[in-house]
């Protein structure tokens, strides 16, 4: 069962003090905190299973059951088919490329590409290289004054030409979650696949990749409490002839068919441990619905401490918020804001010093940054939640920046 305060005790860093005050971790947007259970698995692999897999020995062998171990585990996070739906990578970003790469072999000149103007650029910026390939890459719009993604527009964009639609699940910068199923339903009902970037979704809410029919998605486990490893999932059929990048010694079907090179094996212990750690919060018979069961607590949690602070920032006259408010629709529970005066660089700085880690930047997002003009004045402040934080640590960071204002 899911109790925030016997949550935090798995997380050594949480101990950390700035000044001699407790530091307060809301930067886990960037990155969340690791349970010792991550530390403990990654330093157990160098002990007893460090190999390279595939050998008739036994460090070998268990360096075999280390990666089938974390393909389970992420197929039972993501709702996934099987072990074989899941390739690791060094991350995300690295994972899009070779996956925009991949499909970009597949098209024509004149094919067309959708992807958004909300997204991380590491969901832009690999499928409009395709445009070298002669692809035809159009991006749907953002209504700026909630930060969701013009579904009209993604409707009028995705026609017969569509071959692909990349679209994020959640907004890094603002929290905003999108109707991806509906995505998914145009771009299959015109002959397209689909590619989730769910890197921000995945730490907060549980993904059904069967439900929501994405032929592929993205997430980190660096975001999920677990180490730096990108994972891709692809729907059984997608992989098998993708033209992928590979040396010819490498096995052509999946999952392997998307790994070049050895993988970080003691990473991938991590993964396990990160995903075991979410299930340890949550019960039932089997590890997909312990994870079920985790989320149904922490969502709620998060969400309350992101009511939390926007209800807070919110009656503060030199605040402005960015994103959908928080209780109004399904988001990930991540607050940004400017304070009117000073820097979002100045602000992050003045928190930092008292114990607050919060972000601020453009955070990759880009094109959103320069659509609400923020891009050139240091974008915005972002507090991400996660289940280590406390009602306690919203308040003080509710207070710390109170008198920042005025
Ligand atoms: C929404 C989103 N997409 C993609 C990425 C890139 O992920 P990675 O650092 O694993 O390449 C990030 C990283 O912050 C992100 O937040």
């Amino acid at each position: 069962m899911f109790t925030p305060s016997a949550f935090r005790r798995l997380f050594p860093a949480l101990g950390l003090r700035v000044g001699g005050r407790p530091a307060a971790f809301f930067d886990g947007p960037g990155g969340s905190q690791v349970p010792e259970a991550v530390i403990a698995a990654q330093a157990e692999y160098y002990r007893s299973a460090n190999a390279n897999t595939h050998g008739a020995f036994l460090t070998s062998r268990r360096a075999d059951a280390t990666v089938d171990g974390a393909r389970a585990a992420m197929a039972a996070l993501l709702g996934a088919e099987g072990p074989d739906t899941i390739s690791f990578g060094a991350n995300m970003t690295t994972l899009n490329f070779a996956l925009a790469h991949a499909i970009g072999r597949t098209l024509e000149p004149g094919d067309e590409v959708v992807v958004t103007d909300l997204d991380h650029d590491a969901n832009i910026a690999p499928w409009r290289m395709l445009r070298e390939r002669g692809a035809v890459v159009r991006a749907c719009p953002v209504h700026l004054e909630d930060c969701t993604l013009d579904m009209d527009a993604m409707d009028g964009l995705i026609t017969g030409r569509t071959r692909h639609v990349a679209v994020g699940y959640a907004s890094n910068a603002v929290g905003a979650v999108q109707d991806v199923a509906q995505v998914v339903r145009w771009a299959h009902a015109v002959g397209a696949t689909v590619s989730v970037d769910a890197v921000h979704f995945a730490p907060h809410h549980l993904i059904d990749v069967g439900e929501l029919g994405a032929d592929y998605l993205l997430c980190s486990a660096y975001k999920f409490f677990g180490p730096h490893v990108g994972v891709l999932y692809s729907r059984p059929g997608r992989l098998e002839d993708l033209p992928t990048d590979r040396v010819r010694p490498q096995d052509p079907r999946p999952p392997e068919r998307f790994e070049t090179g050895t993988l970080n094996h003691a990473a991938l212990a991590g993964v396990s441990a990160a995903v075991e750690t979410i299930a340890s919060q949550g019960d039932g018979p089997s590890l997909r619905e312990r994870i079920a069961s985790a989320f149904a607590a922490i969502y709620p949690y998060e969400h309350g401490l992101a009511a939390q602070l926007w209800q807070a920032l919110a009656v503060l006259p030199d605040v402005t918020l960015y994103g959908p408010p928080v209780g109004r629709a399904l988001r990930a529970p991540t607050v940004s804001f400017r304070l009117r005066g000073r820097t979002p660089r100045e602000v992050a700085a003045a928190l930092g010093e008292q114990g607050f880690f919060v972000w601020d930047g453009d955070f990759y997002a880009l094109t959103l940054m320069e659509r609400l003009g923020l891009d050139a004045s240091g974008g915005v402040v972002r507090v991400g939640m996660a289940p280590y934080i406390l009602p306690d640590e919203v308040e003080d960071l509710v207070t710390a920046i109170r008198h920042l204002t005025g």
